[in-house]
């Protein structure tokens, strides 16, 4: 590492091996199937994850990223000089650059993402960008309570909490509604929350999303059962399963599933887990919230919906909360 492991303090809760074993046996043994999706990040799967933000199908990334750049100065008035931030599933670090750069003195940068390495070589290359900023990475699994780690030297005027991505939409309502109340007591008073949320659209354009003709979202999805193969020595046909995304208009969200192909089984830690042919590990969900949707979950959760910032097409938000 460089001189600057100073300001890299890492502060490790990534999962287990033990982890993913206990939640691939409670999944797969559940009615009907499923896997966490927080499991689809490791390595490849991190890999997998920056190719689909790039994919021409997938609308959402670089709809969310043209809202930063046309807006981040005015988000920047809202949030003011000397700010902390703390980024719930850092990733790339692609956001937040944009949003650095157009913050007065932003005071520090507490990056959470489960995926350890691909946090850690995301916030080496800020460090170097961002020379005066304290960087503080957490690996945790943010959907968790987990604590702020010292900020040794920097004193942040407000906290502010950074969600983009839609990630929101991957938790069921209520999950989002306790996120957001979570991460306002982490935050503490005086804080400000930016999250992006989808917005719902056509069918097709929503399945297309979630089902690229390249085929990096299967590639993604079955990733799941590559790391069972793999971490877990499971025993598993990876082709007995097909990739599909469903938008489903009553929930109001894609769904992502595993398809099996035939009548099958699965053999993992001791357990055999049956197959019907058509039958489906549930692996995701992503729900997409109108605009007022959207601030009604936030009340819900105790912050005060402040602004929002949309595309011309009204495909993708960025909303501003207030603590209070
Ligand atoms: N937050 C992203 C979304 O809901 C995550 C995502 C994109 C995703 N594509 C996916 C999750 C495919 C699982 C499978 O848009």
């Amino acid at each position: 590492m460089t001189a600057r492991i100073d300001m890299l303090r890492l502060h490790d809760l990534e999962p287990t091996i033990e982890e993913f074993r206990e939640a691939v046996v409670a999944g797969l043994g559940s009615t009907p199937k499923t896997l966490p999706c927080k499991f689809f990040y490791d390595a490849e799967g991190s890999r997998l994850f920056d190719a689909i933000c790039e994919l021409p199908e997938y609308y959402p990334t670089r709809t969310e990223l043209a809202i930063l750049r046309r807006h981040a100065g005015e988000m920047a008035d809202e949030i003011g000089p000397d700010a902390g931030i703390v980024e719930f599933g850092s990733g790339a670090g692609i956001k937040i650059r944009l949003l650095l750069a157009a913050l007065e003195r932003p005071a520090a940068y507490v990056p959470v993402d489960i995926s350890r390495e691909h946090m850690l070589a995301a916030a080496q290359d800020l460090a170097a960008e961002f020379p005066g900023l304290r960087i503080a990475p957490v690996c945790a699994d943010y959907t968790r309570t987990f604590a702020l780690p010292a900020l040794p030297g920097a004193h942040p005027q407000s906290m502010v909490g950074f969600f983009p991505g839609s990630t929101i939409g991957n938790f069921a309502p209520s999950e989002a509604v306790a996120f957001l109340a979570r991460a306002r007591r982490l935050l503490g008073r005086n804080a400000l929350m930016l999250v992006g949320s989808d917005l719902p659209k056509d069918r097709e354009t929503l399945e297309a999303a979630y089902d690229d003709a390249a085929g990096v979202t299967a590639a993604f999805n079955r990733n799941l059962l590559v790391r069972m193969q793999r971490e877990l020595a499971a025993e598993l046909d990876i082709d007995g399963f097909r990739h599909e995304a469903r938008w489903c208009p009553v929930q109001r969200r894609v769904e992502m599933h595993l398809v099996s192909l035939s009548r099958q089984e699965i053999r993992v830690a001791g357990h055999r887990f049956a197959f019907e042919r058509g039958e489906t590990i549930h692996t995701e969900n992503s729900h997409k919230y109108s605009l007022p949707e959207f601030r009604a979950l936030a009340g819900r959760s105790g912050w005060l919906p402040a602004r929002c910032w949309t595309d011309p097409e009204e495909r993708f938000a960025v909303h501003l909360l207030r603590s209070g």
